[in-house]
Formats: C-alpha cells, structure tokens, sequence
C-alpha cells in the first residue's frame, strides 16, 4: 500500500470519510471534458442550478474489494454504468459513456488505494459516482451544464452489525409513483424516503419496507435495497414491479442463486398478505449485502420469518457465495469482477 490511514477498519459503518482524491469533469457545450482528480471536496456551483431546485441528478453506488493476494477488484461497475444512463435518460442528462464511467472509478481507486480496507475485515471502498445539473437555469427545463464526479470511502455495513438480522415496517407512504421514477437512481426517491424511514427507526425498526404505489398489496422493496424470500421449496423470489430500482445485488444473486446453489429462482408479486410462503427472507443491495430480515410488521402483527436472532442457512450460503465472488475468493462468472 501507498500510505498508510489510522482506520479501525473492522468497526466502519456506513458514514462519511473524506479521502485524498475524486474524480470531477464537467459537460459543457454538448460535451465531457476529459476530467481529472482533485484533492478538494467541495464543488462551487450556480444558486440557479436545476439539481437544487428540482432534483435534476442522478448516482450510483458501486464497492472496490480487497483480495487475498492484496489486489483490488470493482464488481460489475459495468451494470451501474448502464444504470446510469437510464437514470440520465429519464432525467433529460447526457449520458456518461460506459468506458468513462469505469475509468473514473478506476482512477479514484488507485488515487485512493491506501483507503481500501484490508482483506478480511469485512469493509470495503464504496464508490459514489454521480451527475448534477448546474449552470443558471430557473425555469423547470435541463440545466445548461452537468459534473460528473466519483468519489470513494471506506465502508462497514449499512444496517447496524452486519449479517444480523433486523426488522423492518411497512409503511403506509409510497417511496414511486407507479409511472414514475422509481426505477431509476435519482435523489427525489431518497428525499421522500427519509421522513419515513425516521418514523420506522423511532419506532424500533431498521427501516420501512414500501408495498406497490398502485394496490398497496405487494412488496416493492425497502428505502435502500431490494426484498427477497425463500420459500419452503428453496425457490429464491424477488419481486417484479416497474416503480422499484433493479438492484445489481439482486440480479446477481438471482444468478447465485441458480448456478452455484441450484436453487429454483422467480421474479414475481410478492404478496404482503402471503409472507407464509417464505422460511427466509432477506434485503440485498450494494450498501446493504445480503441483511437477513428477522420479521417484518404489517397492521400491527410482526410476521417472523426463520428468526429474530439467527441467519437462515440458505441466506448464509447466498451471503458466503455472494462475498466470495466479490473478494475473490471464489471464481466470478465472466465480467463480473474487473481487476485494478
Ligand atoms: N433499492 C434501492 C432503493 C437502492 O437505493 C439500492 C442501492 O443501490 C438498491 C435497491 C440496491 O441496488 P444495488 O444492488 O444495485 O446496489
Ligand atoms: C447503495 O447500496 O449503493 C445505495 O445507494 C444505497 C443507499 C446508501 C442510498
């Protein structure tokens, strides 16, 4: 390692730390420059920018790990690339070719490598890479000019203690509209999300879980990752709806869920009225891994699923495979991993 940081790397939690080096380069007159690294963290910008007033922006979340053999690996930076430029379609934001993406987080990685947790602490580098539209523009239109930027911090787990499970509420707010933007990774979802999620850690729980905006009588997902359960015939259900953010964690653990474990696998309704049909179930995200769900509240009942205390064993294995493949320890499907 480069240098080295005074980090006790094994209690991180998911906060913010500033590091040496982000990545900026700004949209002008129909194009990227060709961006570079910068040591300060503060952007200045237009008051008239369209991403304060009216949300025009959209990021990402993406982790770097550190191998046993001390090599460092992205893990699909590609899917949040693609993610992007949907994001940047719906949001009228030109988008940020695939190569510069990647490049970008490649170079804030190695700018930032004495900040890549060691192999075996469980942390990772988390990456943020994100558009905002700037410039002066007051009128509800897209802004004249956008930066990109990427920048990266050290990273425990995002629901307190880890692989342990926790409870969640379903709340009685949407998180999407049903046409909206809730397939895509912009700001505005997480703006209206934050009220709720305060009512549901005020009262005990982790986080709220949002059901379908239209028959509120389907899971959609949680504020910051996707639902999954196993049912009683190992079959791994997620659910399917246009208004939640196709979480990467969750379609690769479709995959694991297949190849490795050989277990059934489904996208479909998930009804919240039917939570029986599942022995296991579990949230799954980037900042999220795999966190098992003990139980979950609905009217007042709290519906517990293989326990409050204790993983279930096929979430455990889902876990191990899923964090063996990105600390590489055990072998990838192709593309999946991309050596730094
Ligand atoms: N759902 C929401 C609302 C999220 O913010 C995230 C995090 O990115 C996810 C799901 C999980 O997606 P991914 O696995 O791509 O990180
Ligand atoms: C992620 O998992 O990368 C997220 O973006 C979740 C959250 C911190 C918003």
């Amino acid at each position: 390692m480069s240098k080295q940081v005074d980090i006790d790397w094994s209690h991180l939690g998911f906060t913010y730390i500033k590091t040496d080096q982000r990545y900026v380069s700004r949209w002008q007159e129909g194009q990227w420059d060709q961006g570079k690294l910068v040591g300060d963290n503060m952007l200045t910008i237009s008051e008239a920018s369209t991403a304060l007033h009216y949300g025009q922006q959209c990021f990402e979340g993406l982790k770097a790990y550190r191998r046993k053999d001390g090599k460092i690996q992205l893990f699909r930076p590609d899917q949040n690339a693609k993610r992007m430029k949907k994001s940047c379609e719906r949001l009228l934001m030109p988008e940020i070719p695939e190569e510069k993406f990647i490049d970008a987080c490649i170079q804030v990685v190695r700018a930032n490598e004495h900040y890549v947790p060691p192999y075996g602490t469980g942390a990772t580098l988390y990456l943020r890479p994100f558009i905002i539209g700037v410039g002066d523009t007051i009128g509800v239109s897209p802004a004249p000019e956008y930066i990109f930027s990427v920048f990266c911090m050290p990273v425990g787990p995002y629901f307190k203690g880890g692989m342990v499970p926790v409870n969640f509420t379903v709340s009685d707010y949407d998180r999407a509209a049903p046409q909206g933007t809730g397939a895509v990774k912009v700001g505005g979802n997480y703006a209206g999300s934050m009220m709720p999620h305060q009512v549901a850690v005020d009262r005990g729980f982790a986080d709220c879980i949002y059901l379908d905006p239209k028959t509120h009588t389907k899971i959609e997902e949680v504020g910051a990752a996707n639902f999954f359960g196993i049912t009683k015939a190992d079959q791994f259900i997620t659910p399917q709806s246009p208004s939640i953010l196709p979480s990467i964690t969750k379609q690769s653990l479709l995959h694991v869920a297949k190849e490795y474990l050989s277990l059934g696998t489904e996208e479909r309704d998930v009804y919240i009225d039917k939570l029986d049909e599942f022995k296991e179930a579990g949230a799954c995200g980037t900042a999220a891994v795999i966190t098992p769900i003990g139980g979950i509240e609905y009217q007042e009942k709290l519906h517990v699923f293989y326990s409050e205390k204790e993983v279930g064993p096929i979430t455990q294995k889902l876990y191990d495979t899923l964090c063996g493949i990105q600390f590489g320890d055990v072998e990838a499907p192709k593309g999946w991993v991309v050596e730094i």
